[in-house]
């Protein structure tokens, strides 16, 4: 996983729904960016010290700039506030060079997109991408309204056969009927999905097993983890010193590490990012995060120590 980062200047700033504003970023020496792939995200650097991430929606053949598309959160703990509230034209920015956790399956033969409000940044460049290779898709696109569904105009571009709008208050505050819309699709259709974490878990239910595990494809940005439920605490064994330690049910491994003074990478703290990746070396860990593969868990031989924790008594890393 790349861990560079690019200082970048905000090029122009527009409004692009209720509440949702696009940042257009250039590199700060002139230079080019460097390329992405559709479903791709940014680390943001904000200058008040937190980090956000947000998908590039701008077209991938065209690394000029990068686009993110930012709705201000009404539970805002300063990252859309701050970029809504403070960051200006011309203002400096830092971003991480382009991470994808959701990336397009370039095998596919058939795509669907179902995007929930601002879910519909990484899709966007999905859409572009299916364009630009020939590739049948069609999207759902949920939202409150018209006036708070970012990127109608972009759509425009598309045929509007393959885009299907949902605004809760044009029918009456019925929302699309997620069973029958997936049961609709053809059988061999890659499901891209990003948006809230109850439409997430709604889409997963109804396509999991009419189009199967691999052909389902989710951009968790926080909301529920996929393996929530009861914490319980568990012993942490350190490879390099034998230390032995304890993980109390309300604290991250990672807490408990930055505690004792061990200096472990981090970034999201929320199991998006994947900095944190650490080898297990004995015990089942208890995958809590929102990136690793399912071949990856099920191996168990490396964990996000931000967020998941031990099945058993005893958990041991190679830190
Ligand atoms: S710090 Fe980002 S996944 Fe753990």
């Amino acid at each position: 996983m790349s861990t560079g980062y690019i200082d970048t200047v905000v090029a122009a700033i527009h409004a692009e729904a209720k509440d949702i504003l696009r940042y257009d970023l250039v590199d700060a020496q002139g230079h080019g960016l460097p390329p992405f792939e559709p479903g791709a995200h940014l680390e943001v650097y904000l200058p008040n010290g937190l980090i956000r991430h947000y998908s590039l929606c701008n077209d991938f053949q065209d690394v000029s700039h990068y686009s993110i598309g930012v709705g201000l959160s009404p539970t805002s703990r300063g990252g859309s506030k701050y970029l809504h509230g403070a960051l200006k034209v011309g203002d400096r920015l830092r971003v991480s060079t382009p991470r994808n956790n959701f990336p397009i399956d370039q095998s596919g033969e058939h795509f669907t997109f179902i995007a929930g409000g601002i879910g519909i940044t990484p899709i966007l460049a999905m859409i572009r991408w299916c364009v630009a290779h020939g590739k049948p898709w069609q999207l759902h696109y949920l939202a409150r309204s018209r006036l708070r569904a970012a990127f109608l105009d972009e759509l425009q571009d598309f045929s509007q056969q393959n885009v299907h709008t949902h605004f809760l208050d044009e029918n009456a505050g019925k929302a699309l009927d997620v069973d029958v819309a997936v049961a609709a699709l053809p059988s061999d259709s890659h499901i891209y999905c990003c948006g809230p974490a109850s439409l997430m878990e709604s889409v997963q239910a109804a396509g999991e097993v009419s189009h199967g595990h691999e052909r389902m494809h989710f951009e968790w940005f926080g909301g529920k983890a996929p393996n929530s439920g009861d914490l319980q605490s568990f012993k942490l064994v350190l490879r390099s010193s034998g230390e032995e330690l304890e993980v109390p049910a309300d604290r991250s491994i990672l807490e408990v590490l930055e505690e004792k003074g061990h200096c472990v990478p981090f970034s999201c703290r929320e199991g998006l990012c994947g900095s944190c990746e650490t080898r297990v070396l004995s015990g089942t860990p208890d995958h809590r995060d929102f990136i690793l593969s399912d071949i990856t868990r099920a191996e168990g031989k490396s964990m996000l120590i931000c967020v998941s924790r031990a099945k058993t008594a005893v958990l041991e890393l190679d830190i």
